[in-house]
């Protein structure tokens, strides 16, 4: 439970705000990189302010206000050049600096023109990185954008996906550190919906969070494990501060403002052994939807099953009335180090796990249950008789709405029919 007051302070992120100063100072993961593919230009909502997040000709991203310098229109309408966003009321040119670069009838009645230098926006330092594009927002020199080693992995599909989510950040963020909920949002509740009665699966015996550079871990023990498995031993990651990490995929709660969310996640899934070496050549991007035809939440699917817990507590979550247990130690955790790092910031020190050194942010490895496996890869042949493989090739069960060519692109990199059945394997069977 927090007061009134600390929950504010937890959830305003505008500019201005300790939150929404604190969380400027990480590049965070704002948009799909493809895309670019078919747009120019788009508005985006980032941290309480309304800004244009555009690719120009030559191929460099730029984040600039919304509104033209010159009579505030809305530059989400203006048209890219070899170098910048231009506006399309009276054509001036800014570029991913902000910076006023042409100022076209000023310039002709005046070639020297005095405004145009002293004219510039607001604009972020974007980049892009494995089918992400990053925005930095906070006090510059922007820290070392980190490299997370399963970028790195290769023989894989990637695919981003983007949702919008009508609550604050930071309820959709602590559902990272909340293993319990498994067991009933996404296994209990799951059989509910496909009629089953029984029995539930397998219980949380025990629980525990530990802290790390990157953020923090929690652990389980469920009925039938052992205390010798990863998923005790090691865990899985409540990235800090904005991100999830289970292995082959990344979830990052972006605030939009103080009542709405992005959600972008980054899935991996990689290609049988038989099929390396894989090249993806272009990482897709789609925007997941999270509503029914008749305006009720889709439940269907892992990440819909969760995005209801989070619009559920509200739009912004009102601490002053939860109840925590002892599965919530970790949410505990996660506030009072959110306190702390509020303090230790205005005392001039970095934040948490922020990369300074260019050596160290080009492979951050963060600890992860069941790493091996990506690292070695699977036989189509252990991929049929896994447990979670075997579904995955059969469709997409992390969001509901999966584009058809997203799924073909996937079936074709893995080698297998629309069905999921490894086509090698078919044909084999088919000769004997
Ligand atoms: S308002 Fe943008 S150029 Fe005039
Ligand atoms: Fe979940």
């Amino acid at each position: 439970m927090l007061s009134e007051e600390r929950n504010q302070t937890l959830t305003r992120v505008g500019p201005g705000t300790a939150m929404g100063d604190y969380l400027r100072r990480y590049w965070m993961p704002i948009a799909g990189a493809a895309e670019f593919d078919d747009i120019e230009v788009k508005p985006i909502r980032l941290m309480g302010e309304d800004l244009a997040l555009y690719k120009d000709r030559s191929g460099t991203f730029g984040l600039v206000d919304r509104h033209c310098p010159h009579r505030r229109a809305d530059l989400s309408y203006g048209f890219v050049e070899e170098k910048g966003l231009r506006c399309n009321y009276h054509g001036w040119l800014m570029d991913e600096s902000g910076q006023c670069i042409e100022q076209p009838f000023e310039d002709m009645v005046n070639p020297k023109n005095p405004l145009r230098g002293k004219c510039k926006i607001t604009a972020y330092p974007v980049r892009e990185l494995s089918g992400l594009l990053w925005a930095y927002m906070g006090p510059l020199p922007a820290p070392e954008l980190p490299v997370y080693e399963a970028f790195t992995w290769g023989n894989g599909f990637s695919e981003v996906i983007t949702s919008d989510i009508p609550c604050n950040w930071l309820q959709c963020q602590e559902n990272s550190i909340d293993p319990v909920h498994f067991e009933w949002m996404h296994d209990n509740w799951s059989l509910r919906q496909k009629g089953q009665l029984a029995p539930y699966s397998t219980k949380h015996l025990k629980v525990a969070f530990d802290e790390f550079e990157e953020g923090f871990v929690y652990k389980r023990v469920r009925e039938g494990q052992s205390e010798q498995a990863e998923m005790w031993s090691i865990g899985r990651v409540f990235l800090w501060p904005l991100g999830f990490y289970l292995g082959e995929h990344f979830e990052w709660r972006i605030p939009v403002d103080d009542e709405n969310t992005l959600s972008v996640t980054w899935f991996w899934c990689r290609v049988p052994t038989e099929r390396e070496p894989y090249v993806q050549t272009r990482i897709p991007h789609w925007h997941a939807p999270i509503t029914e035809p008749d305006g009720r939440w889709i439940t269907s699917h892992v990440i819909n099953q969760d995005i209801v817990a989070w619009v559920g507590q509200g739009r912004v979550g009102d601490r002053t009335k939860e109840t925590l247990g002892a599965s919530d130690k970790g949410i505990a955790m996660i506030r009072n180090r959110f306190f702390e790092e509020l303090e230790a910031v205005k005392q001039g020190k970095d934040p948490k796990g922020v990369l300074r050194d260019p050596a160290a942010a080009k492979l951050v490895e963060l600890p992860i249950a069941e790493r091996k496996p990506f690292l070695a890869g699977k036989s189509m042949l252990e991929y049929t008789k896994h447990p979670y493989y075997s579904k995955r090739m059969k469709g997409f069960p992390w969001n509901a709405g999966q584009p058809e060519q997203v799924r073909k692109e996937f079936c074709i990199a893995m080698g297998i029919d629309a069905d999921g059945n490894f086509l090698a394997l078919k044909e084999a069977a088919g000769a004997k």
